[in-house]
């Protein structure tokens, strides 16, 4: 049986944080709503030497260190993202420039949204599928930087990373079948960002209820491909991970699925069911959300790299569901089967020691930083020289003849 899958994942977070108790201080809102309304403690924020490239690089220049991957190896790379640095140039060639892979390697971005990377990893799977015979690898990378409008009610939901996935066949990490992924999309204007627009338009209570109704069309598509009754998909799931703009939203989605998978069960049964595998299935997964925020394209990967550290050795052999949204709408729900042997792999992503290394910025300090228009001189040699960082390889320095360099 053809076995193809993820063999390894990286995973950048920015090196500043604002602490959510200071954001509701300063906007005057009680910090239980940010702590316990919507379930997020810390956002990250990127200073102006770092855009959505230089995360990129900086997730994937981890990830072909620790496999000992030769850039030249990589026939396919997909840079997932919509914070998107150009209309034309692609975010991939960049990083193919930075991390010095090879031209015998089919490029480009790819722009849906929340899902663009759930697609960028399907159809790297079923590209790979496809050649089995000759050892293709890809390397599909998820990079954003969540911004709202600044005193916006998704203000609280920002965050900003990359995650970088190194798909092959025989994969060391997961293998999955694409050919039961459930499938939803649907014309809605729920989330949006009309180009010219810094961020995005947001019709907030539309874009849960829009990710409700695809989330349950999607696990009922998965639950026929796979021929499993409804209300016995959960039995057959060890953990799930949904995507996450907020810590709440993985509440609200995985009540939504336990009330629409066990409408035969009454209402304090199904209140038991879920408190029950919200613990045991959902929880590991929220780390990343809680204390980084929306990372767009990467949440919900993100979701996979804190399962993994928060679970260690109890995820190998297990089954993961994956639920990946994206506004406008597109979604995916499919499963994932975790290999056995994964110690060097958490240990190699440092997720909770780049968690540890962060600063919190000032309120003043995201206000300025999140202020400035890309056109202004955002390098400052003594600045970046400042806040040196181990994970940080790649700095945006500015414009030479409107390209744009990096160091
Ligand atoms: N103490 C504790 N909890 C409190 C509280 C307090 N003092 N005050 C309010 N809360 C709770 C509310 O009860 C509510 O909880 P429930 O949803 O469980 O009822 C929660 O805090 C949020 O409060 P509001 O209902 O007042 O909602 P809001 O105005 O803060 O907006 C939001 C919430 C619509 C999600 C907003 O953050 C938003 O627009 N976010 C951006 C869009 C988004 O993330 N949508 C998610 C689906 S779309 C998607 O997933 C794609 C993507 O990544 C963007």
């Amino acid at each position: 049986m053809i076995d193809v899958g993820v063999s390894d994942i990286a995973i950048y977070i920015p090196q500043f944080y604002l602490p959510h108790d200071e954001l509701a201080e300063a906007r005057g809102i009680p910090p239980e709503k940010f702590r316990e309304g919507l379930g997020n403690h810390k956002m990250a924020i990127l200073p102006n030497w770092e855009d959505s490239v230089t995360m990129a690089a900086n997730a994937a220049a981890q990830l072909l260190e620790k496999t000992g991957t030769n850039p030249q190896e990589i026939h396919q790379l997909v840079v997932s993202t919509e914070s998107g640095v150009d209309h034309s140039k692609p975010v991939a060639s960049f990083v193919q420039g930075l991390l010095k892979i090879g031209s015998r390697c089919r490029i480009y971005e790819i722009k849906h949204a929340c899902y663009g990377g759930t697609a960028g990893i399907v159809t790297s799977i079923d590209w790979i599928a496809r050649n089995y015979g000759n050892s293709k690898k890809a390397l599909v990378i998820m990079t954003d930087v969540a911004r709202y409008g600044f005193g916006s009610p998704g203000e609280p939901t920002q965050g900003a990373g990359a995650v970088a996935l190194l798909v092959e066949k025989n994969p060391r990490l997961l293998s999955v079948d694409t050919r039961t992924n459930g499938i939803f999309s649907k014309d809605v204007f729920d989330f949006w960002r009309p180009t010219g627009h810094r961020v995005p338009i947001v019709d907030g209570k539309y874009s849960v209820a829009c990710y409700l109704e695809a989330m349950e069309e999607a696990v009922s598509h998965f639950r026929s491909n796979v021929g499993i009754p409804r209300g016995r998909l959960l039995e057959h799931l060890d953990y799930i991970l949904y995507h996450m703009p907020f810590t709440g939203m993985a509440r609200k989605a995985h009540r939504h699925f336990v009330d629409t998978e066990h409408v035969d069960l009454g209402a304090e049964a199904r209140q038991d069911l879920y408190t029950e595998t919200f613990r045991a299935k959902v929880e590991p997964g929220l780390l990343g959300a809680r204390e980084v925020g929306n990372i767009y394209t990467g949440s919900v990967y993100m979701g996979l790299a804190s399962l993994l550290e928060t679970e260690q050795d109890r995820v190998e052999g297990k089954r993961v569901g994956v639920f990946s949204y994206g506004s406008g709408c597109g979604a995916e729900f499919f499963l994932c089967q975790m290999k056995t042997g994964l110690s060097e792999i958490i240990q190699g992503m440092r997720f909770q020691e780049q968690l540890d290394r962060r600063k919190a910025v000032t309120f003043e300090q995201y206000v300025q930083w999140y202020s400035r228009s890309g056109a202004e001189t955002l390098y400052h040699p003594a600045e970046v020289e400042a806040h040196k960082d181990p994970f940080t390889q790649f700095t945006f320095i500015g414009f030479k003849d409107h390209k744009r360099q990096y160091v």
